[in-house]
């Protein structure tokens, strides 16, 4: 399995901090953002991997990542995003890197101390998303669950306003390789760009959609309140 992590967009909500460097490249306590989801993937075995990105800064991630190897990692890709066209198109990005494999995919934003190893391992198939219960689910993309079958996703909708429970997806996917069928299918979204969300539906649709809770720390940390809780927890778990 390879693994990617998307680093690409503006990272608007962050101005100005994100004038200055990319967000993934803001410090979260002793290291920079992108260090994190590259260690969830290094620790689960996946140490050929594809960083995409874009934007005006994208040239500061060679100077800290390199070529990869101190942080464990045998192969590194970069890739860049023309546009911020969205989550799933900074995936298609990866089609050639994933030469047919599957993939293991982690927001940029996103940091955790979950194992997500046996997942990896045992992964064949479809989709694996991993889904954490949330206080405020309109921020994110939502599962419905079968009201005859709750370990069944129906759908999922993105930053819904009425939201149909609290199970919130992360920024932690596995695909297998159709993702990258599924990206050609889908239209860009209201917001202009083409979501994550609609290529998680083709799974739905598909029967191919499982779903595992997050076991452990996660948040994302794009916004001004969720960095800094990013850079408390880590700061107090490395002391
Ligand atoms: O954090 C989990 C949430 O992430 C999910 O619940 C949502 O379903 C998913 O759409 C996403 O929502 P956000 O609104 O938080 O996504 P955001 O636009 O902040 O992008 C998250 C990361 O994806 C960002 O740190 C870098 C990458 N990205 C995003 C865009 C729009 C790209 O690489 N390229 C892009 O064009």
């Amino acid at each position: 399995m390879k693994g990617v992590i998307l680093a690409g967009g503006l990272g608007t909500r962050l101005y100005p901090l994100t004038k200055v460097t990319n967000k993934h490249l803001l410090p979260i306590y002793n290291k920079p953002m992108i260090f994190y989801p590259i260690e969830t993937l290094v620790k689960a075995g996946i140490t050929d991997i594809m960083v995409v990105t874009g934007g005006p800064h994208c040239g500061h991630f060679m100077s800290i990542l390199k070529n990869g190897h101190e942080l464990g990692i045998k192969h590194l890709e970069y890739a860049y995003q023309e546009n911020e066209g969205g989550i799933a198109d900074a995936l298609s990005l990866a089609k050639d890197f994933a030469d047919g494999d599957s993939v293991a995919v982690i927001l940029g934003d996103n940091t955790s101390d979950a194992d997500i190893s046996q997942a990896v391992k045992y992964f064949r198939e479809g989709a694996l998303i991993f889904l954490k219960e949330v206080p405020d689910p309109e921020r994110f993309g939502i599962a419905t669950f079968d009201p005859g079958d709750p370990s069944k996703i129906i759908k999922i909708t993105e930053k819904p306003q009425n939201p149909d429970s609290k199970m919130a997806v992360t920024g932690v996917y596995i695909y297998d390789n159709q993702v990258f069928d599924f990206i050609d299918q889908i239209n860009p979204s209201g917001r202009g760009e083409l979501e994550i969300t609609d290529v998680n539906n083709k799974y739905v649709e598909k029967g191919q959609l499982r779903w595992a809770e997050l076991n452990g720390y996660w948040r994302d940390s794009g916004t001004f309140d969720t960095l800094l809780e990013s850079n408390i927890y880590w700061a107090k778990k490395a002391s």
